[in-house]
């Protein structure tokens, strides 16, 4: 949602400078574990994912459910990168762990130190549980949303973080003993605002150093996440900042960096860690493992390439009471409906499609979803990246694509971002708010928050006679960075909040009921 003209401005007053761009240090230890990253794998199984500024051979990650006693190792050969990037993404999988027990973990460097996480629930544990959500989250500091008196357009904000408040990492991190994983549907780092930061002098280089300055802006981030990502499973699936070029493009295009085309620093970074079998296809492990494992593993995977999932892009899991399903709003919408980042979509980009057919993604979701044991997993929760329902740009390809199907398959909650600002929308069918409101709707309740924060702020409402027809439930107009807490609190009540980053006042709430 940026001018042409601004960025014109940026490139103007952006190519006098000639210092050096500021990057992350390089630990002088190559092997040092940065950007950590861990994702659920059934709940007998865990992804740990990390970067190293080398290629490492034999990625390990050792565990045990003590400190001082990690007797269990795991390896891979996954040490993967791109043009551009400076850093190696590594994969691991542990396997035969027990559901929802709390597991220390060392990945083996010679300078790395012991982390912890904990495994998911099973699929029919009915207990209560909190899932934090997350949506357009950009890099915190002097390189990305900060203190600093102006936004990117130069003009005083409303939004700007004042000294003392929380950024929605230090939020999330200050209440990690509040929530059991994080959901963060798209848009990470905003490294592609790096020609407007540039431009406005918020970091050094020449537009030639584009690659460095936008892989040093996706490293920060990543570095920050870890606090997050490092101590709790953290599912994600992609936003169109994952594939724009130059945040909109503009006459700089030519250095467009690789890692920011196609997706390609997200697969990097996650098409090994997100999960690609449904639990109800896995089952619970027993308790201690064999030798099988690796042959169980690649039972999973010829399962999961059945079901056509498609990680990190489209893919399912199940924990406790719940059954989610990310899929991705800006590709593969199938049945020739051009995707938003697709060559001929709304956004100028031309990435993509991941499928190996059209209409891979949304085969997939039909039949996950008509899979679902609702005695086991009552609750339906779905995410994307792009609304349809919020008040203004909405996707309606997406709509198209993608509404029949959550119809069809009565899903509970769908909850996007894109747009960021906070938005509570209501149970909505066919653009028509379904009567019973939150006791106990047929049609699914959308949640929409854009409002992490990031570099560019936060997007004003269109004004209240340009808003739809079917009304927005409750919203904040772009003055509160903040994220969702989602509490299952039984098969029945599902607790909606919207909690404001900076102090952690829960800002809304809403208990929606659904008779299951
Ligand atoms: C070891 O890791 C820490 C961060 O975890 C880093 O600050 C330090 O520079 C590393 N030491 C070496 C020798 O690379
Ligand atoms: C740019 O580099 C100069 C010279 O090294 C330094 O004084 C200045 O603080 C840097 N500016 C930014 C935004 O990093
Ligand atoms: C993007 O990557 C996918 C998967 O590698 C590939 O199939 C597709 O052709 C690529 N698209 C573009 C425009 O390069
Ligand atoms: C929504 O529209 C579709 C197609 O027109 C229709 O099949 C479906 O019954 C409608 N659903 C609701 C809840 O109105
Ligand atoms: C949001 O704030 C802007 C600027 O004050 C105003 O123009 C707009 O009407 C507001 N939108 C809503 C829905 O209140």
């Amino acid at each position: 949602m940026l001018s042409g003209i601004l960025l014109g401005a940026a490139l103007l007053f952006g190519t006098g400078i000639l210092a050096q761009p500021e990057l992350p240090t390089i630990p002088a230890d190559l092997s040092t574990p940065v950007q950590q990253r861990l994702a659920f794998n059934g709940p007998t199984s865990m992804r740990v994912g990390w970067s190293t500024y080398e290629r490492l051979g034999k990625p390990t990650v050792e565990f045990g459910v003590f400190p001082h006693l990690m007797t269990r190792s795991a390896s891979s050969e996954s040490s993967t990168t791109y043009p551009t990037s400076r850093t190696w993404s590594n994969t691991v999988t542990l396997t035969g762990l027990l559901p929802y027990t709390t597991y220390y973990y060392k990945i083996l460097s010679t300078n790395s130190t012991i982390g912890s996480f904990k495994t998911a629930r099973v699929a029919g544990d009915h207990s209560p549980y909190n899932m934090a959500g997350v949506i357009d989250m950009g890099v915190f500091g002097p390189d990305g949303l900060s203190t600093r008196p102006t936004s990117f357009t130069g003009m005083p904000i409303p939004d700007q973080l004042k000294p003392g408040d929380h950024t929605t990492i230090q939020a999330l991190a200050a209440t990690l003993a509040q929530y059991e994983f994080i959901l963060h549907p798209g848009d990470f780092a905003y490294a592609d605002s790096w020609l407007f930061e540039l431009g406005l002098g918020y970091i050094n280089g020449t537009q030639a150093q584009g690659p460095a300055i936008y892989e040093g802006l996706i490293e920060q981030f990543f570095d920050q996440l870890s606090i997050l990502s490092g101590s709790k499973a953290y599912m994600v699936t992609a936003g169109n900042h994952e594939s724009n070029c130059l945040n909109g493009k503009s006459p700089g295009e030519a250095s467009c960096p690789i890692g920011q085309t196609n997706f390609t620093g997200f697969v990097n970074r996650f098409s090994e860690l997100m999960p690609e079998t449904p639990d109800s296809i896995v089952g619970v492990r027993p308790r201690f493992d064999t030798g099988l494992e690796g042959a169980r593993m690649k039972a999973r995977a010829l399962a999961a390439s059945k079901t056509g999932a498609l990680p990190p892009f489209w893919y399912s899991f199940d924990y406790g009471m719940t059954h989610y399903l990310l899929f991705d709003t800006e590709t593969d919408l199938g049945n020739g409906i051009i995707g938003p980042d697709e060559a001929g979509g709304t956004q100028g980009d031309s990435d993509g499609p991941f499928g190996s057919y059209m209409n891979q993604q949304v085969d997939f979701m039909d039949r996950d979803l008509a899979s679902v044991d609702r005695k086991l997993t009552p609750w339906v929760f779905v995410s994307g990246h792009r609304p349809w329902y919020v008040d203004s740009g909405p996707c309606t390809v997406c709509q198209q694509a993608f509404e029949p199907i959550l119809l069809k398959h009565k899903v509970d909650v769908a909850y996007f971002g894109h747009v960021h600002n906070m938005q509570l929308l209501g149970p909505l069918a066919n653009n028509t708010r379904d009567p019973a409101g939150y006791d106990n709707p047929s049609a699914p309740v959308y949640v929409v928050n854009g409002a992490a924060g990031h570099f560019e702020g936060l997007d004003l409402l269109t004004t209240p006679d340009k808003l739809p027809s079917y009304g927005i439930e409750w919203f904040n107009n772009g003055t509160l960075y903040g994220y969702n807490m989602f509490k299952f609190l039984d098969k029945d009540h599902l607790e909606i909040e919207f909690i404001s980053s900076k102090d952690g006042t829960v800002v809304n709430s809403v208990t929606l009921f659904k008779k299951h």
